[in-house]
């Protein structure tokens, strides 16, 4: 049986705004995995970065996306943009029979607009300082995230669409 949904995508691509949705319509807990490791390091995501370095954060976001899927209760959850691309991550997601994940897909120029004027909380974007750099670097980073996104469950469209759209199809996707 279905108890959670996991977001899954690139940076800016509504994962935080859908799930929060998701999370009031269905009426269950609903967790950002960033907000959650801040929030048990004690520490901002572009200060881990900074201070302890991208290595130490992909262990910890490893460590406690096991702490999600081994809770046993309905939770809508989104991940980070890189979090199923580290270690065997994406594999535990889907391997664990209760959680269904959707990747929410959006184009490059969409992506690039969004994450141009919310790019300084986000240290692997923070430095590109034109929206052509800004796309050429999701370019490439998207050509190597794609496949581990690609294999979730459920793809959805959302260039156009607003959040209630989007929550709708992610709705029907879960009957
Ligand atoms: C990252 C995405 C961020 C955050 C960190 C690294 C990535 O999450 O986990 O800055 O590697 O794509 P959002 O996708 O919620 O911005």
């Amino acid at each position: 049986m279905i108890k959670k949904i996991f977001l899954i995508g690139y940076m800016g691509s509504g994962k935080t705004s859908i799930g929060a949705k998701l999370a009031e319509i269905l009426n269950c807990k609903f967790l950002d995995l960033d907000a959650f490791i801040e929030e048990r390091e004690e520490m901002s995501v572009k200060m881990l970065f900074k201070l302890k370095g991208e290595i130490y954060f992909r262990k910890a976001e490893t460590k406690y996306l096991q702490e999600i899927i081994d809770q046993n209760e309905p939770i809508i959850v989104s991940l980070g943009g890189g979090t199923p691309c580290y270690g065997n991550n994406m594999e535990r997601v889907l391997s664990a029979t209760d959680i269904k994940s959707v990747y929410l897909k959006a184009t490059i120029p969409t992506l690039a607009e969004r994450l141009f004027t919310e790019k300084e909380q986000r240290p692997l974007i923070a430095h590109l300082n034109s929206k052509e750099l800004l796309i050429e670097f999701i370019g490439k980073h998207l050509f190597e995230r794609s496949p581990f996104y690609s294999q979730s469950e459920v793809t959805i469209l959302t260039d156009g669409k607003s959040i209630d759209e989007i929550v709708e199809e992610v709705l029907k996707a879960e009957d």
